[in-house]
């Protein structure tokens, strides 16, 4: 029995859980292509070095969580963690560039981490991602925050907040690892959590994300990357600040938001929810000015984001199912083809409903269209047959009236 069961950490998505997804994705799209935004469908399954090279060999993401496995010629895939270094490559592999400076890409669907699943953690999880190449430019990453807030709001969220912060660039970058070097060097490595310890030399900006208490308490003096920034870097990010500010989005700059992920530079954000337990980020996204040219391709800055939709989700009401309008009961066998034929022409003009496919009593009859929720339930019984007028009956007031088939779709018409 347990082999028919579904896999740890994955799940199915029904119900009024399917609907959210469905408001989640149709939001998304609507919102994102004011923007500019096109859709990017994405393979799910790509080759396991372009994560490694892209997310970082030093992250949990690529040492600890990857779904990666041999193909039947033994040569190693994994199922995607994330859309962006999918995207850097679609980017690079059709030359989505040529002939357009800013290309806008926006991606839904699942990513797979093999992280312990607890409330807001799935090992198949959703997101919606969005990608921008081509820019360097300050005001990109701001209207790439308000877009996110956008969506957010247009969502229905209001409680959220959003920290920001900017790591540098290629130039500065190197400056603060060394000054992370040298604050580390008056610590034991026995004192942080085993990844620490092995990350500190050759990575010491993973250490600021690590999730370990001991490890924390230890970083807590750390020099911030604020301080280190260039002569480039910092007006570029007083820029990003200054618009936010001026479009009315409120956000806590942290000097410690680094993210999992090794491709981030310059601006870095995240949104997060105080009312959905420990796993409270639900959108992270930033720039990565560097990753095109390190995967082959040409020198193109990016920033984009992506929202976690099984978090998101935690946070919305319930969407309401679709209304019915009808019910057609059929009293007498040899009705099923016409009651059918009704059917079929009230669903062309737009109206949502259904038909029994057996005969039944009246009564058992009325309590289906009751149960699922019908406005009108309509009866072709001997009678209706004989006469060519159907029996309607608003199911709200009880009221019953008599009319053509053919008089139906106005009559139930909203
Ligand atoms: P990330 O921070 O790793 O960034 O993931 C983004 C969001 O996905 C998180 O804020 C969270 O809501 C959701 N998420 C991550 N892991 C899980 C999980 N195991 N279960 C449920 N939800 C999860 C990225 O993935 C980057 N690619 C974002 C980005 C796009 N940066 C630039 N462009």
């Amino acid at each position: 029995m347990s082999s028919m069961r579904k896999i740890r950490g994955f799940s199915d998505i029904m119900g009024a859980e399917a609907r959210k997804f469905r408001l989640m994705e149709e939001t998304a799209s609507t919102v994102f292509s004011r923007y500019g935004y096109d859709e990017l469908r994405l393979p799910l399954l790509e080759r396991t070095e372009l994560f490694a090279r892209s997310i970082g060999s030093d992250t949990d993401v690529v040492q600890k969580e990857m779904f990666t496995f041999p193909d039947r010629k033994g040569r190693y895939v994994t199922l995607r963690p994330e859309a962006t270094a999918g995207a850097v490559r679609a980017y690079i592999e059709n030359k989505l560039y040529a002939g357009q400076n800013l290309t806008k890409l926006f991606t839904v669907g699942p990513m797979f981490r093999y992280e312990r699943p607890q409330k807001g953690r799935q090992r198949q999880f959703h997101q919606v991602n969005a990608e921008a190449f081509g820019s360097a430019s300050p005001l990109l990453d701001a209207e790439m925050v308000l877009m996110l807030w956008t969506y957010l709001s247009e969502l229905g969220l209001t409680n959220l907040t959003l920290q920001i912060n900017s790591l540098g660039c290629r130039e500065c970058q190197p400056e603060y690892a060394r000054r992370l070097q040298e604050y580390l060097r008056d610590t034991e490595a026995d004192d942080f959590c085993s990844d620490c310890s092995e990350r500190r030399e050759r990575n010491p900006l993973r250490l600021l994300d690590c999730k370990q208490t001991q490890c924390q308490e230890l970083m807590h003096e750390a020099p911030s990357m604020l301080d280190c920034l260039c002569e480039n870097c910092r007006p570029h990010f007083n820029t990003v600040l200054d618009n936010l500010q001026r479009m009315g989005i409120d956000y806590e700059v942290n000097s410690r938001l680094v993210r999992g992920l090794d491709y981030y530079q310059r601006t870095t954000f995240e949104v997060m929810s105080g009312e959905i337990g420990a796993q409270s980020s639900v959108a992270g996204g930033g720039r990565y000015d560097d990753l095109v040219r390190q995967l082959g391709g040409p020198d193109h800055p990016a920033i984009g984001f992506a929202c976690g939709m099984e978090r998101l989700s935690l946070l919305l009401d319930d969407p309401a199912p679709a209304e019915t309008d009808f019910y057609v009961a059929i009293l007498d066998g040899e009705g099923l083809p016409e009651g059918m034929r009704v059917c079929e022409g009230l669903r062309r003009n737009g109206l949502r409903g259904e038909m029994s496919y057996e005969t039944a009593s009246l009564k058992s009859q009325i309590r289906h269209a009751d149960r699922i929720g019908a406005r009108y339930c309509i009866f072709l019984g001997r009678e209706e047959l004989e006469s060519g007028r159907l029996t309607v009956r608003d199911m709200g007031s009880g009221e019953q009236y008599n009319r053509e088939a053919e008089a139906l779709p106005e009559f139930l018409g909203r």
